[in-house]
């Protein structure tokens, strides 16, 4: 029995992961392979319960299962605490790099009902159809940092291997070889060795992809193109820090942060979660827009479990209520009617 480990961790990860769970399992209901679904603690959850962010029973069950489905971690409650231990630094990085989940994938389509919703005029975002592959257990969230004291000074190093950096850039040609064949490698190559490096490593994978056309930008470049012609777009590779910035930035032109799925995958291996965080503004209030961990389950069916059919199902679904006008509040304009996340997760399920 295929086994998915869930982490609803922290703030509206709590409230996100029922909504999910309950679309997957609407969505399963006639799926000859039955699925074991097991909680497991992390983040601020798991220091408040047993003392530590990423506890070893969570970590050995994230290994041995064949996929996790991850809410969101971290918040207010556990930010003075030493930086190792904190949610982010305790728990997330450290599963990413445990499991070995060197590519994030993060797609961004306009979804037509939601033209309105974006902050963006119209003729800007109607056709946005990208993905963001972003390399993340490389660079400078891994490299050492410390700091000096006298003179006081702090510090985090950007280091990246060759084979690091071969393998998401191949991943990228893969992607776009099965797309429009475009491939942006973003960098900061005008200034940073580890981006020099990036690009010769990217131009000597381009000989194995003749029919896929490379071009470099650079990232300062490639926000200011993300809002004036997003279009253009069709794959973006990036380094770690880069893509978790420029992806916020992406999920915009989509609607809503609260839109952005993602998939975190080493092989057929992923850890599905949203790309947006605890949100703690909103938390306990029924507010979160639940949609970007519906859509990362979807991911979790078609890349882990082949299961394209059934993905396809919770797309359409999703789809389908958000053109019936079903809004949460980060997606409502004055006068729509406000959804809320339980609502939402209840509309997508009747839509299946
Ligand atoms: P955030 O993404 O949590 O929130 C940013 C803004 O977007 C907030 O105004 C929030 O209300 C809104 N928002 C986010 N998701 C939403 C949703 N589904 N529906 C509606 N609105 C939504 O980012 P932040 O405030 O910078 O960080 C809060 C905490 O989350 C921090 O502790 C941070 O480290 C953590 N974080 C965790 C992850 C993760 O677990 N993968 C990702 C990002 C941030
Ligand atoms: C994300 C988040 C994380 C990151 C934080 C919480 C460590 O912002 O998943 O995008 O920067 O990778
Ligand atoms: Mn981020």
């Amino acid at each position: 029995m295929p086994k998915i480990a869930v982490l609803p961790g922290d703030g509206i990860g709590r409230e996100i992961i029922p909504e999910a769970l309950k679309v997957l399992q609407a969505a399963l209901e006639d799926c000859p392979v039955k699925f074991e679904f097991d909680r497991y603690l992390i983040g601020g959850a798991a220091i408040d319960e047993v003392g530590k962010a990423l506890p070893a029973e969570t970590l050995d069950a994230c290994k041995k299962a064949d996929a996790v489905l991850l809410g969101a971690i971290g918040g207010p409650k556990w930010d003075t605490l030493p930086a190792k231990e904190r949610p982010e630094l305790g728990a997330l990085l450290p599963i990413r790099k445990e499991l070995g989940l060197y590519a994030n994938i993060r797609p961004v389509k306009m979804i037509p009902s939601l033209i309105s919703a974006s902050t963006l005029r119209e003729e800007v975002v109607k056709n946005v159809d990208m993905v963001v592959i972003r390399e993340l257990t490389g660079g400078i969230y891994f490299g050492e940092k410390g700091r000096n004291e006298n003179p006081k000074a702090a510090y985090d190093v950007l280091l990246y291997h060759e084979d690091e950096i071969r393998r998401i850039i191949e991943l990228g040609f893969e992607t776009a070889r099965g797309r429009r064949k475009k491939l942006c490698s973003v960098d900061k190559a005008n200034v940073l060795e580890s981006s020099r490096f990036w690009r010769e490593i990217a131009e000597e994978v381009a000989k194995e992809y003749p029919d896929v056309e490379l071009m470099h930008m650079y990232v300062d470049n490639a926000a200011m193109q993300l809002v004036r012609y997003p279009e253009q777009f069709d794959v973006i590779v990036t380094e770690n820090m880069f893509g978790d910035i420029l992806t916020d930035l992406a999920s915009m032109l989509g609607g809503s942060i609260g839109m952005l799925a993602s998939a975190s995958l080493s092989g057929k291996k992923g850890l599905y979660e949203p790309a947006h965080g605890s949100a703690p503004d909103i938390a306990g209030q029924n507010k979160a827009n639940p949609l970007a961990t519906i859509l990362s389950a979807a991911m979790m069916l078609r890349y882990t479990f082949d299961l394209n059919e059934e993905a396809d199902r919770i797309e359409q679904a999703v789809a389908k209520v958000l053109d019936q006008g079903c809004r949460t509040a980060d997606l409502a304009k004055p006068g729509d009617k406000v959804l809320g996340t339980k609502e939402m997760g209840d509309a997508v399920v009747a839509a299946l």
